[in-house]
């Protein structure tokens, strides 16, 4: 109670006017906005998130900040509607407010010149990824980016990610683009051909990053991924985010949310998302009631 009174009232309590400059559909569930929020902009860096809170009975939700205009003063998101609050953020339109925004939030990527760069992504993990690839070019690094998603109509930033990359693999779980199954598949056939890069960073679901992981592990390739679990304050206060590195327990807001690939212990992460996943079926089924 303290705590959720301590977020209401201070965290969220300066005024500002996040207001919705610029929409895009990318696709029917993704959707992506540009918003007014001068301070955040000012201050972000890859890797980092805010968290925000769309209306009055909101919940608060981590998003990654995908990218950010410091001179506009805009900050941009790319978001899967998956759930109520997505689903309502989805549903606003340019002019129109969010209640509140916070960030940034978590650790900046650290980024260096490793050389060699292998960006891993599947789903809405390419936003979270495209501005650590863009970064990490930046650096000097060669990238080779493989982008997964389910189908073709679902793919992601694929151009983007060209700009940013010196190779882009696609591999689409139907085959109806790229190659046919997973991301994970197609960084084993790249071994296979002996690639070797210096770092791997993989970005989206948890299942997938445990996979590429177990891959990396048996050659020894370096490898950061960021994790997802469920956020509340995003900074350190409710506990919701902890997960476990090398046995010690770590918040994921504060900590993270990169992680050693290796000191992760996904399976606890996988069952610690389920944890409130009757509670969010009903929120949504009654929210699509009322809608
Ligand atoms: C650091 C971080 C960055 C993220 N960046 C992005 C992004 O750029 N784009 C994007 O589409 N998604 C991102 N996510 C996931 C996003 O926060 C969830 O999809 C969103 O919170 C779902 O809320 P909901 O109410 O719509 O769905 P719900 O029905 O409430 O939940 C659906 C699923 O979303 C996840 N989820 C729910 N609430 C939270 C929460 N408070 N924190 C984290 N996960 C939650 C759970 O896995 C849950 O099973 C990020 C998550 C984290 C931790
Ligand atoms: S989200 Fe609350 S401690 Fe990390």
């Amino acid at each position: 109670m303290y705590h959720s009174n301590l977020i209401k009232n201070k965290i969220f309590s300066k005024k500002n006017s996040y207001k919705i400059l610029f929409k895009k559909e990318i696709t029917p569930q993704i959707k992506q906005i540009e918003i007014n929020a001068p301070e955040i902009a000012l201050k972000a860096k890859a890797g980092q998130f805010i968290v925000l809170i769309v209306d009055k009975k909101g919940e608060r939700i981590p998003l990654t900040i995908v990218d950010w205009r410091k001179t506009e003063g805009t900050i941009t998101l790319i978001f899967q509607e998956i759930g109520v609050s997505t689903k309502k953020l989805g549903a606003l339109k340019v002019g129109d407010e969010i209640l509140n925004i916070v960030g940034p939030l978590g650790n900046p990527s650290h980024i260096e010149k490793y050389g060699s760069v292998a960006i891993i992504c599947g789903g809405v993990g390419t936003a979270a990824a495209f501005p650590i690839a863009r970064a990490l070019k930046k650096a000097g690094n060669t990238i080779i980016s493989i982008i997964g998603a389910q189908n073709k109509r679902s793919l992601i930033l694929e151009h983007e990610m060209k700009k940013v990359s010196d190779k882009v693999y696609i591999s689409t779980d139907d085959g109806s683009k790229g190659q046919k199954g997973f991301v994970s598949e197609v960084l084993k056939l790249l071994i296979d051909k002996q690639y070797r890069p210096n770092i791997v960073y993989a970005i989206g679901p948890t299942v997938m990053m445990k996979a590429i992981a177990e891959i990396t592990k048996q050659h020894e390739i370096r490898t950061i991924v960021s994790l997802n679990p469920i956020m509340i304050d995003g900074m350190g206060m409710c506990g919701t985010c902890r997960v476990s590195i090398d046995d010690e327990t770590k918040f994921a807001c504060i900590d993270g949310p990169e992680f050693d690939a290796y000191a992760v212990n996904f399976n606890e992460l996988i069952n610690r998302l389920r944890i409130f996943s009757n509670a969010e079926k009903t929120a949504l089924e009654v929210y699509k009631k009322n809608t």
